[in-house]
């Protein structure tokens, strides 16, 4: 996502403005329910994906221009066409599928299969897993439109296969993947989460009980006793994991804006990395407007490769956006497309400029490839610079 950062934020409609007031009562019947306090992984299931009301599971529009954030498919097309690339090597030696984690508008969907029938292989089976019943219409709708003779080759399901060969693509879901809060303060763990006061909602903290979540905060954040605050994303873990178990024979790419372990829990990071995101705005209240915002965390990529490990699959590489792009062919399937200097080919090379600038998506957004039994390197990979996970 590429946003400025802007404190003035601005208003909403009266219409969007009633959804939030139901979304907000609808948290706060929980809160209630739930004698008091929820953890803030489950104020974000409920901001973000309660059915029918959650910013992803209701109609607002989100992506584009007119949307809260841009994301790389949706800024140039060349970032499907590299994916396309190192699609097209998997597929090749897989002989299997592709299986698109969180769509989004499904532009990445539609650029992608019309640049791998474009290469003269064409996916066989194109599977989309998204959570948003919203979001599923429009990417129907997106892809009946582009690919209307093919459209039975892409299919919506519900939840990860139990077995997969082929591509798997993640690009910006995990940071989306609701996430616990904890702080460290005057030497105790405790985990942030959300009440009602009088002025909405409310942060309060509770001691964290011996588990996961307190295990995972006590080993990854930095030594020391002063205040501390961060997230730790088991339910993203959870998915990779779940993933890596299901991948038989191929690769998963995550792409997403994170850090390794040690930079995403380095000491001057205190706060944690939480962002809101709202028409192209971003800023740190998750309490702003419930349903009519984006909520989100980076992703700590070494937790990422670690539960891959765990499932079974491999780490085959760890690089930033720009690094795998460039790897996969960006600058020739640039001058390709638009041989000739023209006004079209300034936009679209300052398009492609936006996904590797180090100070736009280059070096926040990383790529994490894992994998099992492909046997070659990966065309992303094979003149990247590694990043130490
Ligand atoms: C920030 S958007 C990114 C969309 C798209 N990949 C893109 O790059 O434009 C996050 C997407 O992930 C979906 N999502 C969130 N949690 C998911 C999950 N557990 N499984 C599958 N999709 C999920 C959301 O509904 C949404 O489509």
């Amino acid at each position: 996502m590429t946003l400025a950062a802007d404190p003035v934020l601005p208003p909403p409609s009266d219409e969007a403005a009633a959804h939030s007031r139901e979304v907000a009562e609808h948290i706060a019947t929980a809160i209630l329910d739930a004698g008091g306090w929820i953890p803030f992984d489950r104020y974000l299931e409920l901001a973000l994906y309660a059915p029918g009301l959650g910013y992803y599971a209701a109609g607002s529009r989100k992506f584009g221009p007119e949307g809260d954030f841009v994301t790389a498919p949706e800024i140039s097309p060349m970032f499907a066409r590299c994916l396309a690339m190192q699609a097209k090597q998997v597929l090749d030696a897989t002989g299997g599928d592709i299986l698109e984690l969180g769509p989004g508008s499904g532009v990445l969907a539609a650029d992608l299969f019309a640049e791998l029938k474009a290469l003269g292989a064409p996916a066989r089976n194109y599977f989309l897993l998204e959570v948003s019943p919203d979001l599923r219409q429009r990417q129907h709708a997106l892809l009946a439109e582009r690919h209307p003779q093919d459209l039975g080759r892409f299919t919506w399901i519900d939840s990860l296969p139990v077995q997969f060969r082929g591509v798997v693509l993640a690009n910006e879901v995990l940071d989306v993947v609701p996430f616990s809060l904890v702080r460290r303060g005057g030497g105790e763990l405790t985990e942030r989460g959300v009440i009602l006061s009088e002025a909405g909602f409310a942060w309060e903290d509770q001691p964290l009980p011996d588990g996961e979540l307190r295990r995972r905060a006590a080993a990854a954040f930095p030594p020391g006793d002063y205040e501390y605050l961060s997230e730790v994303g088991l339910a993203a873990e959870g998915l990779v994991r779940t993933l890596s178990r299901a991948l038989e024979c191929g690769v998963a790419l995550f792409i997403d804006y994170g850090f390794p372990e040690r930079e995403f829990y380095h000491p001057q990071r205190s706060m944690g990395t939480m962002r809101c995101h709202y028409r192209h705005r971003f800023h740190g209240d998750p309490f702003f407007m419930p349903g009519l915002q984006d909520i989100t965390a980076h992703v700590d990529f070494s937790a990422m490769a670690r539960a891959a490990e765990q499932g079974g699959a491999e780490v085959e590489g760890f690089t930033t956006q720009a690094h795998f792009l460039i790897s996969c062919g960006l600058a020739v399937l640039v001058s390709e497309a638009e041989p000739e200097m023209t006004l079209s080919r300034l936009k679209a090379t300052s398009a492609v400029h936006r996904l590797i600038d180090p100070s736009e998506m280059g070096e926040l957004f990383k790529v994490l490839a894992i994998g099992k039994g492909l046997g070659e390197p990966l065309l992303g990979l094979r003149s990247a610079r590694p990043l130490t996970l």
